[in-house]
């Protein structure tokens, strides 16, 4: 057993091999106008979760080949170390193939991992251990045994090697024998000088008239190549994704997969069944969350702090003992120790809430800094401002940031008081300690210690009777 570990660990993937994703198709299956590699599970496009599980083995020697869609294919993959082959003709996945070979060529590979874009739930450690069996293969591909094979290209054997896959549509038990339960999963190693003989050979004389990567194992076996069928179970992680039906069976797998380790890592959940997490997402032993709730992206939950029933939170990060209560939808914000948010809160990309800040009801905030200790309870708008440690800003208050043209900051001091129904509209400051009447429209600095109040003194007068209304 030790003696297999070792060579595992031991395993070196040379700079000579790269690896290629296939990512250029239209993915009609799926009824969506998106790529299908777009498609999210828990947040995240399907691609990036193939190109997360290549990196550490390849580095920056990842490559895609895109088609449909593909500048939001780019676009998304921004920032991600990952090279692009665009196929302006989508002729089939052998196709893509011959269209990315000259690149990869180019950039000095031997021998690439060609993997299907729509297969999100292989691992690095089954990459790894694909090849590491494939070594010294001309071709290689994983297979899987399924007992209901549906459309799956079919593994075809003769005395134990893999002789040819043929794709479901095109299978026919008289020309191919009794329908085998293996199919290939879409994970193959080539050896580029190997497979630059094979690739002028295909045809595309098939049902869907395509240019199959697939019948390169036909045209490998009948070259008297080497070929490896390597059989990885019947693991329904590297099932690739094509219809709405699978794209939900992957992503709850993976959100099943996903909840159990959060609590054996010590997260506290009720409900787990309904808690949606997405792989990014760090959550600190003795955080509460409360299903349903998704909580995707970067975000962090600190430990201590508890996420009611029905939020939403992406890219955010909750600090120890915070409360989002429910139906409080953050994106992209900051809620330092113990504050409070909600229930039916919105923080917008850069709403910061320092430690022990309170945001109620109905409270928006955007690009708005609500220092310690302040709060906004009810019904209020934030946005381009900063409130200082303490402040209290009134029910109906209303950062008027844009003007039709240009977005203002509003600037609140330490310790203001901002009465209820206020609208202050910016560029404009309260200073520390001021206070602002109720109602009040504020167009002009507040300075520190001072009042602002800009409505009507109220009058009082005899009422008019009944008689004299009427006429
Ligand atoms: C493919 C395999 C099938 C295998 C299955 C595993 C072929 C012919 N068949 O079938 O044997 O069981 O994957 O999931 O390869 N793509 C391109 N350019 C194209 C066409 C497709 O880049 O011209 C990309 C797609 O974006 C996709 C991948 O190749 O990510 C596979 O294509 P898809 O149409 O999904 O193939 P399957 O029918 O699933
Ligand atoms: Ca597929």
């Amino acid at each position: 057993m030790s003696e297999v570990k070792m060579s595992q660990s031991l395993f070196q993937i040379d700079s000579s091999c790269g690896a290629l994703i296939l990512a250029a198709g239209r993915g009609t299956r799926m009824h969506s106008r998106n790529p299908k590699v777009l498609q999210t599970l828990l947040g995240e496009p399907l691609l990036m979760y193939v190109v997360r599980a290549l990196e550490p083995l390849f580095g920056d020697a990842v490559w895609a080949v895109v088609g449909h869609g593909a500048e939001m294919v780019r676009k998304v993959c921004a920032g991600y170390p990952l090279r692009f082959v665009e196929q302006t003709e989508l002729l089939g996945t052998g196709h893509a193939l011959m269209v990315a070979l000259p690149a990869l060529r180019a950039a000095g590979m031997k021998r690439v991992l060609v993997v299907n874009g729509d297969t999100p739930l292989i691992t690095t450690e089954t990459f790894r251990r694909f090849l590491r069996d494939a070594e010294g293969a001309a071709v290689a591909v994983a297979t899987l045994t399924l007992p209901s094979p549906g459309a799956y290209g079919r593994v075809v054997r003769h005395q134990d090697r893999v002789i040819a896959i043929v794709e479901a549509k095109d299978y026919d038990p008289v020309l191919h024998g009794p329908e085998p339960d293996e199919i290939n999963a879409g994970i193959y190693l080539f050896d580029l000088e190997s497979v630059e003989k094979l690739l002028p050979r295909l045809e595309n004389n098939n049902k869907n008239k395509e240019y199959y990567i697939t019948d390169l194992i036909r045209l490998a076996v009948d070259a008297r190549m080497r070929v490896s069928g390597l059989h990885c179970g019947s693991d329904p992680h590297l099932l690739g994704i094509n219809t709405p039906e699978e794209l939900a069976r992957s992503e709850e797998l993976l959100r099943r997969h996903l909840v159990r380790s959060g609590l054996e890592a010590g997260i506290i959940m009720h409900g787990s069944a309904s808690v949606r997490l997405g792989p990014r997402v760090t959550v600190e032993p003795g955080a509460e969350l409360y299903g349903p709730c998704e909580i995707y992206g970067r975000s962090h939950i600190a430990s201590g702090a508890v996420v009611e029933a029905f939020c939403h939170i992406v890219d955010s990060h909750i600090g120890p003992d915070a409360v989002i209560r429910s139906f409080s939808h953050l994106d992209r914000a900051m809620v330092g120790p113990e504050c409070t948010v909600g229930p039916y809160a919105r923080l917008r990309p850069d709403a910061v809430m320092e430690q022990g800040a309170h945001v109620g009801n109905f409270v928006e905030m955007k690009k708005a800094v609500l220092g310690a200790g302040a709060k906004a309870n009810h019904l209020t708008y934030l946005g381009d401002a900063d409130v200082g440690p303490g402040s209290n800003i009134g029910a109906g208050t209303i950062t008027c940031n844009y003007d039709g043209v240009n977005k203002h900051r509003t600037s609140i001091g330490a310790h203001a008081f901002i009465g209820s129904n206020t609208a202050l509209v910016a560029p404009v400051s309260v200073g520390n300690n001021a206070v602002v009447g109720a109602g009040s429209v504020i167009t002009r600095n507040v300075p520190d210690e001072c009042l602002g109040v800009t409505r009507a003194r109220q009058k009082i007068l005899p009422r008019r009777r009944l008689e004299e209304r009427e006429n």
